[in-house]
């Protein structure tokens, strides 16, 4: 897979993918992950990507020019699966809505900042809106990260043990159950007992009846 992610802050989105899972993703081939500053592709003299909004109003506004100039490369360059833009109106990004990303071959991920991008290139550039939640970040870079994160763990051969994503929580509409590792006992607080057993089939069951009780108390709207 190849993401593109276009961005007025490039030092925002170094960290995220430079180390663990994303690192050794890009390291072993899975993916290649290219980040361009909007600012490079802009004419103007003090390579400005913003303007004052039409009607006036607080806030500037992404102007189309050197978004569109990005684009317009990438795309001349390859066919992309989606051209996304991160923003707090977009669709609420879902289990669901990553397990289908991640079969793309080519992404683009447009960041968004100020107050918003001009309409026009949602209308004619972007395929897909994503918001990562209901809440507003500074810009978007930090909900693309979580995004391509989300994504990249779920191309085959990613995770070390392939069956660990397809166990994660959500896969099933279910939470994950709660997990244990050694000691048996710390200050009286004890691992089940099931778990020590070494009965492999009660364990499933009880892991399978932890999943939908938490998924009940936590997320019941999950089960619906
Ligand atoms: N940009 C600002 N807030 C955002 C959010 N919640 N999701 C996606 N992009 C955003």
């Amino acid at each position: 897979m190849r993401i593109d992610i276009l961005t007025v802050l490039p030092q925002l989105l170094e960290s995220p993918f430079s180390a663990s899972i994303m690192q050794r993703a890009q390291d072993k081939g899975h993916v290649e992950i290219h980040v361009h500053n909007i600012r490079d592709y802009s004419t103007n003299k003090h390579k400005n990507v913003d303007d004052y909004q039409y009607g006036g109003g607080a806030g500037m506004v992404m102007s189309i020019e050197p978004i569109a100039a990005v684009i317009e490369k990438l795309k001349s360059e390859r066919n992309y699966d989606e051209i996304i833009y991160m923003t707090p109106d977009g669709e609420l990004f879902e289990q669901a809505a990553c397990n289908q990303l991640s079969l793309s071959e080519n992404l683009m991920i447009l960041c968004g900042h100020y107050k918003g991008v001009d309409e026009r290139v949602r209308t004619h550039y972007i395929t897909k809106e994503i918001s990562i939640g209901s809440y507003v970040l500074s810009g978007g870079e930090l909900a693309a990260a979580v995004v391509v994160d989300a994504v990249v763990r779920l191309i085959p051969g990613v995770l070390n043990d392939e069956t660990s994503a397809l166990t994660d929580s959500f896969q099933d509409n279910l939470l994950s159950p709660p997990v244990y590792t050694r000691p048996p006992e710390f200050n009286g607080l004890k691992v089940p007992e099931i778990l020590l057993s070494g009965d492999f089939a009660k364990i499933e069951a009880w892991r399978e009846e932890e999943a939908m009780k938490r998924t009940q108390e936590r997320r019941p709207d999950l089960l619906k």
